[in-house]
């Protein structure tokens, strides 16, 4: 008897990046377009989206997979990713969603590890965190860094179904 050669590893149909920069065109924008790019030539229809804090969010639940992040600014995750969690419905529609978190940050990992990754987790319910990162303002064109943090949440997907 054989095994049907089917591929068992689940992949995100749809992701959406969630962020807030106070630049255009910045290290965030940079990070973001590598993101999508690397998740898209998996198979995902990806969409991203810059935060506002008082936006109507329920759309983000037909996303398998929602990537969350900002850089920091005076040690607080920029403002209008921090407010959409805080203060608009995007925290409801994030319940047991899969989610994947980073920071971009000119501080070192330890820090970014207690101070700054801890501001977007302590306003999840329940969530599976894939995988988490906090890039430096370098590594944001690191194609090499990018594509292992991509890689990193499709291979925690896969095992999360
Ligand atoms: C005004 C300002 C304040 C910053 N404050 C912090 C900080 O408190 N901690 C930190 O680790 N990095 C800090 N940074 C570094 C930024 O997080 C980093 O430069 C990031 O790449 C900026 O992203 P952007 O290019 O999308 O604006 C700060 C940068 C700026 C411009």
């Amino acid at each position: 008897m054989f095994t049907p050669m089917t591929s068992t590893i689940d992949k995100p149909a749809k992701a959406i990046i969630l962020y807030d920069s106070m630049s255009v065109g910045g290290s965030a924008d940079r990070l973001i377009d590598s993101m999508g790019k690397n998740l898209a030539e998996a198979g995902a229809y990806v969409e991203k989206a810059r935060c506002k804090t008082n936006a109507d969010y329920r759309f983000v639940e037909e996303f398998d997979l929602v990537l969350l992040g900002a850089p920091i600014y005076y040690l607080l995750v920029a403002s209008k990713l921090s407010g959409s969690l805080s203060q608009s419905n995007l925290r409801a529609a994030l319940k047991g969603k899969k989610v994947a978190l980073f920071v971009i940050c000119g501080s070192p990992e330890p820090m970014a590890q207690f101070l700054y990754l801890p501001q977007l987790k302590m306003h999840l319910d329940n969530p599976v965190i894939l995988a988490e990162k906090a890039f430096s303002p370098a590594e944001t064109s690191d194609s090499k860094a990018i594509a292992e943090f991509t890689q990193n949440i499709l291979d925690a997907y896969g095992k999360a179904n």
